[in-house]
């Protein structure tokens, strides 16, 4: 397994180009592969994760080539997806598995969806659910984890459903079900989650309607082709938003970054904590709006975050931690026991790597409260492990540049699932990290 050494110190500057957005690349496959006609995807995120959805498709006979860095997608329409001979493997991908569900629920053929033993851990009932509402017949293993059997060949009815959780991937998971249903199929929010489903539908010519947190979607609508220009990820960004901030004499730019207002917890989080952070040239990129964002060397203070913002900054937590460890006061998040059950225990994982680095930290069922220490250093050296989640592992990287010694950081494979050229990017941006080890 390969590790990460950052040695202490450093600062952070320049103009970069994070790879681009991990949720809007799986959609644009998924539903250029169920269109009629060719899109083309520019920006697409080569990440491990969203090769498994490509590589899902191509199973299931679905063509796609590369043109000028492009990728194209010759999508088969609604209809056209073939029986895969084995079991489509999604690896570590957990929007992979909660979208295709649906997806495959509503095929005319029987599908197993699988994983590696990390996303066969995390909870799938909450689609397996809803799906079983609709008339699908899926099944999980014990507890509902993956790998998940599903029948085909189902007739699906539209729902009226209301998740138990803010969560777009329930949410994108009902909706592609939906497509399939007789009827409309609903679905209320409990909280605003991230909208690139409704965004993409619409985009692709699927009528969509939201009143409210209500969103209507009636079954038996074609999707056409539609070229989709992806940003660079906020959720990649965050790693050098929060390494701009807390490193002295850093200035970075981060250009043409998703700014989507159903995602951009972390901007408005890092502004409350005094953050140096300026978006630059707002603007729209095939639906969504992207922006320059600009962040400089801040003294953050200390922040409450609750339940409301949670799902707005659901994978930027790690980063945030960071930045708490660094910042004058105490942070305390509530609300937020969703974290429990993303690539790690990601409040637990963070409180064990936090307190290895010397930080003040408590752990409540549902967040964390975080002492900072404004000092130079704010982390001491130490040996922290990711538990194979990628964001683990870029959070804590970050971390070096307030530390005291050397930072050493296990089980950094995972980093691909969506971040491939991350040692080579923050390398460049002056973060004195080598990567060892096999992969
Ligand atoms: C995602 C939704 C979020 C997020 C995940 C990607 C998506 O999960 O954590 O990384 O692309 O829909 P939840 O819907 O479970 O919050």
């Amino acid at each position: 397994m390969r590790q990460f050494e950052i040695a202490p110190g450093g600062r952070l500057s320049g103009h970069l180009s994070v790879p681009g957005d991990k949720s809007i690349s799986h959609r644009a496959i998924m539903f250029a592969a169920i269109a009629d006609g060719r899109s083309r995807i520019s920006g697409f995120l080569e990440s491990a994760d969203c090769l498994a959805t490509l590589r899902a498709f191509a199973a299931m006979g679905v063509s796609h080539s590369e043109d000028q860095g492009d990728l194209i997608v010759d999508g088969v329409g609604r209809h056209g997806l073939q029986k895969p001979d084995g079991a489509l493997d999604l690896g570590n991908s957990g929007t992979s598995m909660r979208l295709l569900s649906g997806l495959m629920a509503g095929q005319a053929f029987d599908s197993v969806l699988s994983g590696d033993a990390g996303l066969s851990r995390r909870p799938m009932a909450r689609v397996i659910e809803p799906l079983t509402l609709m008339n699908a017949d899926i099944q999980g293993s014990e507890g509902g984890r993956a790998p998940l059997q599903i029948r085909g060949g189902r007739a699906l009815a539209g729902i009226d459903y209301t998740p138990p959780v803010a969560s777009a991937q329930i949410k994108s998971c009902v909706l592609l079900a939906g497509l399939y249903a007789d009827g409309v199929t609903r679905v209320n929010e409990p909280g605003v989650s991230r909208d690139h489903t409704e965004r993409m539908l619409g985009a692709f010519g699927v009528g969509i309607e939201r009143k409210g947190c209500q969103l209507a979607l009636a079954g038996g609508q074609e999707l056409h082709a539609f070229d989709v220009a992806v940003p660079a990820d906020l959720s990649s960004a965050a790693f050098f938003m929060v390494g701009a901030c807390i490193a002295s004499d850093s200035a970075l730019t981060l250009r043409g970054v998703g700014v989507n207002p159903t995602r951009r917890g972390i901007i408005e989080i890092l502004q409350r904590m005094g953050a140096d952070l300026l978006l630059r040239d707002e603007r729209e990129q095939a639906g969504e709006p992207v922006a320059d964002i600009e962040i400089r060397s801040s003294e953050l203070r200390g922040v409450d975050i609750g339940a409301d913002e949670v799902e707005l900054a659901i994978d930027e937590f790690p980063a945030i931690f960071i930045a708490a460890a660094c910042a004058s006061g105490t942070t305390r998040l509530t609300g937020a026991a969703e974290l429990r059950v993303k690539e790690s225990d990601r409040i637990q994982v963070m409180a064990d790597g936090l307190a290895t680095l010397g930080v003040d930290v408590s752990v409540a069922d549902d967040g964390l409260t975080i002492i900072g220490r404004p000092e130079e250093y704010s982390f001491s050296g130490g040996h922290v492990h990711s538990h194979e989640d990628h964001r683990i592992a870029m959070a804590f990287a970050m971390a070096g540049l307030r530390a005291s010694a050397p930072i050493t950081i296990d089980d950094c494979d995972f980093v691909d699932t969506s971040f491939p050229g991350f040692v080579e990017l923050a390398r460049s941006a002056g973060l004195d990290i080598q990567s060892r080890g096999m992969s």
